[in-house]
């Protein structure tokens, strides 16, 4: 599969059909577990000396065509679907850091990752360090000798400022720490992080990925370009008494061992899987990917250029906009299209800008971002509202900030949407 281009991928990555039945369709595996063939298979596949089916929780013919097709898609050696995309980032911080342990993440996070690593992971003794995005003196400063990953998304949650990847990798490279990448808002189909130096892929498989806003899912995809033999990283170097003893950097030289790790640890022990039927959902929205992305992105870009000519509306932020501040980082990394989100400013504060959301007719009042249908939200009272003011600052989340998901619909009919509602403003 790996010599096909992206479109192939989406389309026929990770799955053949069924040589038994004929179907062409992805059957969907609706089984909790799988009978072994005799007690030494059950033996062999526990002690992981044999790969195979154990119990859906850890892995399922269904989920397994969704990991190899993202992982495909993106380039990587392998991937561990979770319950949601907020499962895979919790089981990658946790398959690299421990109790004592810090991490390091640029602060333009989406607001539930911002908890996760403000709140959360202190819970379990995990510090997480915030840092500006694109600083390279303060991601430098921010390394300690307990410094475990950094974390970045690639367009910012809903600030949308465009991480510099290779600016952060090359960090991450000089201290040797893996760099972990959400890559929600572009998909494989707009950037494939690993190329430019990223070492783990995050993806909300319940935005794009999808596309139809149907279920709740998540991916981790290990580049397996990252050598977890050193010293720091000792769930990798030293025995794990879970497993007899096993140190699994020896155990499996030329293995993907952070998703191995992460299946057998974090996936099985705390158990926030995936369905087989969320992953059929999301394999049939994979199909249509590229298309929806270069849809997603023309409508996009439309309705940016249009709101920066608006009168009532005070500023607009789009990757794609000539004057955007990210302009130029997404013509090195965007060159497929800038995303399907814009946020703006109206005129008028807070206010304007909850009248305008509430006289909207087309565009729907949800908190999700990715699906074909076209969504507005007010983030500062819903999705940031956990965080302090300054937090919202930080995490580039402005008062009168309103997010829109742009979805695949007529532009036309988006567009006299917005028209209608700005007057009301
Ligand atoms: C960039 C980003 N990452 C992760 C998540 C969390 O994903 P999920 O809702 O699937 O847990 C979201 C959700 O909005 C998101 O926008």
């Amino acid at each position: 599969m790996k010599k096909y281009r992206l479109s192939t991928i989406a389309v026929h990555g990770g799955h053949q059909p069924d040589p038994t039945e004929l179907s062409v369709g992805l059957p969907i595996h609706r089984t909790t577990s799988y009978s072994y063939r005799n007690a030494e298979h059950a033996r062999n596949l526990f002690s992981l000396k044999e790969p195979g089916n154990i119990y859906t929780r850890l892995g399922n013919p269904t989920m397994n065509v969704l990991e190899e097709r993202l992982s495909l898609l993106e380039g990587g050696a392998a991937a561990v679907s979770a319950a949601s995309g907020t499962a895979a980032i919790f089981n990658t911080v946790i398959n690299v850091a421990q109790a004592g342990d810090e991490i390091i993440s640029c602060s333009n996070l989406y607001g539930g990752t911002f908890t996760l690593f403000d709140a959360i992971l202190p819970q379990l003794g995990i510090r997480c360090k915030l840092v500006p995005l694109n600083d390279e003196a303060a991601l430098n400063a921010a390394v300690t000798d307990k410094s475990r990953l950094i974390y970045t998304e690639t367009i910012g949650n809903p600030g949308l400022d465009v991480a510099d990847l290779e600016l952060i990798a090359g960090v991450a490279r000089k201290h040797h720490l893996p760099l972990v990448v959400d890559s929600t808002f572009t998909t494989p189909a707009l950037l494939r992080p690993f190329e430019y130096g990223a070492n783990i892929i995050i993806h909300s498989c319940s935005k794009w990925i999808g596309g139809h806003g149907t279920g709740i899912g998540g991916i981790a995809i290990d580049g397996g370009n990252f050598d977890w033999n050193d010293p720091r990283f000792s769930l990798y170097t030293q025995p794990d008494p879970n497993y007899h003893g096993l140190v699994w950097a020896d155990a499996f030289k030329d293995a993907p061992i952070f998703a191995l790790r992460m299946r057998t640890v974090p996936l099985r022990n705390i158990g926030a899987c995936l369905s087989p039927d969320n992953a059929w959902l999301f394999l049939q929205g994979l199909e249509t990917l590229p298309l929806r992305m270069e849809r997603h992105c023309q409508n996009a870009q439309k309705v940016a250029e249009y709101l920066a000519a608006h009168p009532k509306v005070k500023w607009v932020r789009y990757p794609g906009l000539k004057e955007d501040p990210s302009n130029g980082l997404a013509r090195k990394y965007l060159t497929q299209g800038c995303g399907g989100m814009v946020v703006f400013g109206v005129k008028g504060g807070r206010t304007g800008g909850e009248r305008f959301i509430d006289s909207l007719k087309l565009f729907l009042q949800v908190a999700n971002v990715g699906d074909a249908k076209s969504m507005a939200l007010h983030p500062g009272s819903t999705t940031h509202s956990q965080l302090s003011d300054e937090q919202q600052r930080m995490a580039g989340v402005a008062p009168e900030m309103v997010r829109l998901s742009i979805g695949i619909e007529d532009i036309n009919d988006i567009l006299e949407d917005l028209e209608q509602a700005l007057e009301k403003a």
